[in-house]
């Protein structure tokens, strides 16, 4: 891979959040000359970042992406850009303006900006939302989004497909990732597919049998937050330029079986209840492809899902624990 990081001037939106912050600590050990995190802390958290917010190559910036001026700024001093500054799937669908305002409107000046100053190559953060409920498993890139219902999803397909014409119309070269259920140390404790691991991780501190809703079939595939973070950088690395990547582990996982390993890795002798569904998750399967992202990119999930639920763990039980110290 080339170093194309070495002495670059890098700018990353939603720099303090889940994702973010593990990719800056990698990017940090390609010696980069700045990296420029901008992110307004409405999820991302000092905590997340306190590895590297000292960093003299680091430049915190806490504020919005809608801030048109200062992004403006910050992209004419970039060379590449790593776009992970989103709303989640239930605060657009909550609030379907905010949603517009930073998913779109944000997005679509931030494109403008990239091209108007000529960054060399920006990395755009999209999910497995766009998919909805696939009709293909192993689920792969060219899968049509037409069953995409929600908000979140259509305002990542209005990102990739603004990318997408912006190369076509000016060159503005980019790689879209989509990532399915990303977890890890520093997850969000309220998301809305993995806040299940935290609900069961709750109830295994406490001792407590963990309760799974439905029969446990929905499944998902998991990918560990550095792993996500990798791909980031090998999709920066690569020559590979105007094209889309499902990043995940390619493994079909059951809430089931999930709990199982949960409970495996904290030697936990308690068993799963099961409860009749409270909601109707419309989707029931997510299954990545990622033949292409291993065969273009080179992408290959390193962490196992037992390792990844044992550092969730300790990093859960010890956040717990300090919080009632
Ligand atoms: N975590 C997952 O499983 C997952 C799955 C699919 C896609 N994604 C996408 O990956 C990216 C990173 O996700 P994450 O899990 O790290 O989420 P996250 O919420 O932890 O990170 C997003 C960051 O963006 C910041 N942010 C939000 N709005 C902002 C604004 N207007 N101005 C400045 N900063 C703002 C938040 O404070 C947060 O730190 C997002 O684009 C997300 O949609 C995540």
């Amino acid at each position: 891979m080339k170093n194309i990081i070495n002495k670059s001037t890098i700018l990353v939106t939603g720099g303090a959040g889940f994702i973010g912050s593990y990719l800056v600590e990698e990017l940090l050990s390609y010696n980069p000359k700045k990296i420029f995190v901008v992110d307004n802390l409405i999820r991302g958290t000092l905590d997340n970042i306190k590895g590297f917010i000292k960093t003299s190559k680091v430049d915190f910036i806490k504020d919005d992406i809608g801030n048109k001026n200062l992004m403006e700024q910050l992209i004419s001093k970039s060379d590449y850009c790593f776009h992970l500054a989103a709303l989640r799937l239930n605060a657009c669908a909550n609030d379907p303006k905010k949603a517009y305002e930073v998913m779109v409107k944000a997005t679509f000046n931030l494109i403008e900006a990239a091209k108007k100053y000529k960054v060399k190559k920006i990395v755009y953060s999209s999910s497995a939302s766009v998919y909805g409920l696939a009709g293909h498993f192993p689920t792969p890139e060219i899968e049509p989004p037409y069953d995409n219902k929600t908000i979140y999803g259509a305002a990542k397909l209005f990102g990739e497909q603004m990318f997408r014409s912006y190369h076509h119309m000016y060159g503005l070269d980019y790689v879209t990732l989509r990532y399915f259920n990303v977890y890890g140390p520093r997850m969000d404790t309220h998301g809305k597919y993995t806040e299940v691991m935290i609900k069961w991780l709750d109830r295994i501190r406490e001792k407590k049998n963990p309760v799974i809703n439905g029969d446990g079939s929905i499944t998902m595939d998991f990918v560990y937050a550095a792993d996500a973070a990798k791909a980031n950088i090998l999709a920066l690395t690569s020559e590979i330029s105007d094209d889309i990547f499902n990043i995940a582990s390619g493994e079909e996982t059951s809430l089931r079986k999930l709990l199982e390993l949960l409970l495996r890795v904290n030697s936990s002798k308690l068993k799963s209840i099961f409860r009749p569904e409270t909601m109707v998750n419309p989707v029931k399967r997510r299954w990545a492809d990622i033949s292409k992202a291993k065969k273009l990119l080179n992408f290959r999930p390193e962490v196992s899902l037992e390792e990844g639920l044992e550092r969730l763990s300790s990093w859960y039980f010890r956040k717990k624990n300090d919080s009632n110290s």
